[in-house]
C-alpha cells in the first residue's frame, strides 16, 4: 500500500439505508461529504412528477414529506436478491427496470465523488453483505453478478467486493495498541454481518491479509426488519391488521405487511390492491381499522408512517416510551410504543442474529471467552436489547466502538488503497 499519495480507486459502501464514498488520502479522513456537511447519503430515490426529475438522500426523504407528488424508494439494496429484482416499476409514467435504480443510485455516488475529488475514477471497491440471501447460493451469486454488473455499466473499469465487516476491521484496526481477537459485528438497515479478525498495529500495512480473517457470516436482519416487526406488533393493528371478517377467517394480511416493508410500500398503492380493500371491507365485522389503512393508501402516506415507525424505533433506544401522531390519519389517534414492545416484537430476530455468532464463533474453532474484543458498528448496533444481547455471549470481551455509520466506507477506501495503489 502507497501511503504517501492519494489513492486511485475508490471504497463504495451502498447501504440498505445509508451509502458512503471513501477515498483514502494522507493524514485526511477517508470519507467524502457527500451530502452538504454529511458523509453519508441516504439510500433514498424520488421522483418528483412535476419536476420531472429524480432527487436523492436527504433533499429526496424532504421532498416527499413536503408533499410533492411522486414516487419515494427506499431500501433499494434490498431489491438485491429479490424476486422483485427482474421486475419493473412505474416511474414517471414509464416502466423503469429495478435493476436501473439501483444504477441510478450508485452513479449518484459516483457522481458526487468526482466532483468532491476533482478527478475521475474507474476502480472501485465495493463492500457487500457477507450473505445478499441467506441459505441460496444460487440467489446470492445473481445479486452480487447484477451489482458488479451495474458498476461496470455506470463506467468503473475495475470492480471488487470486500465483506462488509472486513472493511469495518481495517478501521478499527487503525485504532489497535496490541494483537487482539477481534469480533466485529455490524447491523445495518437490511443485515447483520460478522468477521472474526486478528488485528494487531503491525499488521496493518500488509497487502495480504487473508490469514488474519478467521471466519466471516451473517444474517439476512437489519433495522428495516426492526422497523417492520415494530410495526406489525405496534401500529397494524390499528389498521385493521388482525381484524376479524363476518366469516370468522382474519383480514388478509398482505395490506399490511406491503406496508410494513420499505421496499413493498409503493405496492399497496396499487389499483388492484386499492380495489381489492374496498371490496373487503364490508366483510369485516368492525370496519375502523380498514377505513383508517384505505385514509393511509389514498393519503399514499405509507413511507411517512414507516418513517414516523422507525424514528420511534431510534428514540426507543434512548428512552422507555415512543408516541406517534397519527392525527392525519383519525383525529386524537395515536399509537404508544414502549420498550417492552419493541424487545418483544424483535425477540426472533435477536436469536437469530445470536444463532449467528455463535455458528461463527463454532466455525472457526474459537471459544467464547477467547474472544478479545466486540466491535460494533452500523446504525442498528444502537438498540440495547441487541447489543445486551450479543454482548451477553462473550464474557471476556471488551466493547470498543467505531462510527456506526462511517466504518465500512472508511475501511473500504483502506482496502481500495490496497488493491490499486
Ligand atoms: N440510534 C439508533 N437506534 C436504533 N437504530 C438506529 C439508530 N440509528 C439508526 N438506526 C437504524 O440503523 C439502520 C441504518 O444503519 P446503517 O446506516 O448502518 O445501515 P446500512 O449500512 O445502510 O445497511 P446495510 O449495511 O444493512 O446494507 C436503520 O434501520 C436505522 O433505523
Ligand atoms: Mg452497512
Amino acid at each position: 500500500m502507497n501511503s504517501s499519495r492519494p489513492a486511485n480507486a475508490l471504497g463504495i459502501d451502498f447501504g440498505t439505508s445509508n451509502s458512503t464514498v471513501g477515498w483514502w488520502r494522507p493524514g485526511a479522513e477517508p470519507l467524502l461529504a457527500l451530502e452538504d456537511d454529511n458523509v453519508t447519503l441516504p439510500s433514498v430515490i424520488f421522483f418528483n412528477t412535476e419536476e420531472r426529475r429524480p432527487v436523492y438522500g436527504r433533499q429526496a426523504l424532504a421532498e416527499y414529506l413536503d408533499g410533492y407528488e411522486g414516487r419515494l424508494m427506499r431500501a433499494l439494496k434490498s431489491l438485491l436478491g429479490s424476486k422483485l429484482l427482474k421486475s419493473e416499476t412505474t416511474v414517471l409514467g414509464s416502466a423503469l427496470p429495478f435493476r436501473d435504480l439501483l444504477g441510478f443510485f450508485i452513479s449518484e455516488l459516483k457522481r458526487r465523488a468526482e466532483a468532491l475529488a476533482g478527478r475521475e475514477f474507474e476502480q472501485v471497491v465495493l463492500g457487500r453483505p457477507v450473505y445478499f440471501v441467506d441459505d441460496d447460493p444460487t440467489a446470492d451469486a445473481e445479486a452480487a453478478n447484477t451489482l458488479l454488473a451495474v458498476a461496470h455499466k455506470l463506467g468503473f473499469k475495475e470492480v471488487s467486493f470486500q465483506f462488509e465487516p472486513i472493511a469495518a476491521a481495517f478501521d478499527y484496526e487503525r485504532t489497535v495498541t496490541r494483537e487482539e481477537l477481534v469480533l466485529i459485528v455490524d447491523i445495518g438497515g437490511g443485515t447483520s454481518d460478522f468477521s472474526l479478525v486478528r488485528l494487531a498495529p503491525e499488521r496493518r500495512e500488509l497487502d495480504q491479509r487473508q490469514d488474519d480473517i478467521l471466519a466471516t457470516g451473517g444474517v439476512h436482519i437489519g433495522g428495516t426488519d426492526f422497523d417492520k416487526q415494530l410495526s406489525l406488533d405496534g401500529v397494524m393493528p390499528l389498521f385493521g391488521y388482525g381484524s376479524r371478517m363476518k366469516s370468522d377467517a382474519l383480514m388478509p394480511t398482505s395490506h399490511h405487511l406491503n406496508l410494513a416493508t420499505w421496499h413493498t410500500i409503493n405496492a399497496a398503492y396499487a389499483q388492484k390492491a386499492q380495489l381489492a380493500l374496498k371490496n373487503m371491507r364490508y366483510d369485516i365485522v368492525d370496519p375502523t381499522g380498514i377505513d383508517r389503512l384505505l385514509r393511509l393508501t389514498e393519503q399514499r402516506a405509507g413511507h411517512w408512517l414507516a418513517m414516523q415507525v422507525e424514528e420511534a424505533k431510534i428514540a426507543l433506544t434512548e428512552q422507555p416510551l415512543q408516541r406517534i401522531d397519527l392525527e392525519r390519519i383519525e383525529a386524537g389517534l395515536v399509537a404508544d410504543l414502549d420498550r417492552p414492545l419493541f424487545e418483544g416484537a424483535i425477540d426472533g430476530l435477536l436469536q437469530r442474529i445470536r444463532g449467528g455468532v455463535d455458528e461463527l464463533l463454532s466455525r472457526a474453532g474459537i471459544r467464547h471467552e477467547q474472544v478479545d474484543t466486540l466491535f460494533f458498528t452500523g446504525g442498528s448496533s444502537g438498540v440495547p436489547a441487541l447489543r445486551n444481547s450479543v454482548a451477553g455471549l462473550l464474557p471476556n470481551a471488551r466493547l470498543a466502538e467505531g462510527n456506526n455509520f462511517g466504518s465500512i466506507g472508511s475501511g473500504l477506501a483502506i482496502e481500495a488503497a490496497r488493491r490499486y495503489g
